[in-house]
């Protein structure tokens, strides 16, 4: 993959989404044969996190480890950024000493900012506005289910939030259909929704956009939920929680999908919020087999932009 950066599944060409895509399922053949692997060798990751993280810090680290190379946690609270050192002298200065950085932050324009001035590969780890990392994984995971995922439906039934962002650009480009059903003050950002129209007479998949989680599940292969309230909107949550209530994914709502449809959260779940335990632990879910495959889709990249 010829490019320096993974900001966005927006960027990514559907040719260099496939090729991650075989990547990860080659990487995670080896991984299970206990193939040694090492092409990162003597290569360091910075991982600068404002966030809280369980699956995307710990897999991006056993992933520098596993590829031979390490990582360094870089708490936002810890380093001189939290104090107010800019984006672009940190980006100019951790380039003299790593060979690549995640970023878990809020602005993607921050993210743009420090790619823009640093030398070496920048990943985003989840703005507010997207996680490419988390979608990319999930399209890999699907396509371990499916015979093949060109045009299989899937309904994002929550909040318009990050991981919806990152579905739809991630359904256009891989042929998927997606039906997002979101509250009305709670829908997908416009700027998001203008960029996905503009692509989509040009792709494979399609959208559609609903108020009605009902509709949007119709018939649905895959039913995806994300929190209701997301890191940062803390302020927000016992509004959300009424507001949200309608769009629980529970077996009463699931019984308007296909009848062999799977369930899909990125976690962290709020048990018996956005999802209920009972479809959480069903045969349904497949929902750990998307964080397990978080540390072989991120091999690849690490391997793809550090390589
Ligand atoms: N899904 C996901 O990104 O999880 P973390 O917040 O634990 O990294
Ligand atoms: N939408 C959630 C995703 C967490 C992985 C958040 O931003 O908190």
């Amino acid at each position: 993959m010829k490019r320096k950066d993974l900001l966005s599944i927006y960027s990514l060409t559907p040719d260099e989404i496939r090729e991650l895509l075989d990547r990860t399922k080659l990487l995670k053949k080896w991984l299970k044969e206990n193939v040694s692997h090492k092409p990162l060798d003597g290569k360091t990751l910075g991982m600068i996190f404002h966030k809280p993280s369980t699956r995307t810090r710990v897999t991006f680290e056993v992933g520098m480890y596993q590829l031979g190379g390490q990582a360094l946690f870089l708490s936002g609270a810890e380093i001189q950024l939290g104090r107010g050192e800019t984006v672009s002298d940190t980006a100019l200065v951790l380039s003299r000493y790593l060979n690549g950085v995640v970023m878990r932050t809020f602005k993607q324009s921050d993210l743009e900012e420090f790619a823009q001035k640093a030398t070496i590969p920048l990943i985003n780890g989840l703005t507010d506005i997207s996680h490419p990392c988390q979608v990319l994984s999930d399209i890999f995971t699907l396509e371990e289910k499916f015979d093949s995922i060109k045009g299989i439906k899937v309904a994002y039934v929550g909040d318009g939030n990050n991981v919806a962002n990152s579905w739809l650009f991630g359904a256009l480009k891989t042929g998927i259909n997606l039906s997002i059903a979101t509250p009305d003050n709670y829908s997908i950002d416009p700027d998001i929704l203008k960029k996905a129209k503009a692509l989509e007479g040009k792709s494979e998949g399609s959208f559609k956009i609903f108020t009605d989680p009902v509709k949007a599940v119709k018939e649905a292969d895959v039913v995806y939920t994300d929190v209701w309230t997301s890191m940062g909107k803390e302020s927000e949550r016992l509004e959300r929680e009424k507001v949200f209530r309608p769009y629980q994914v529970n077996w009463d709502l699931l019984k308007h999908a296909s009848k062999d449809v799977l369930v899909m959260h990125c976690l962290p779940a709020h048990r018996d919020e956005e999802i209920t335990s009972e479809v959480m632990d069903s045969k349904n879910s497949v929902i750990f087999d998307q964080a397990e495959n978080r540390l072989h889709l991120q091999k690849s990249i690490l391997e793809a932009l550090l390589g």
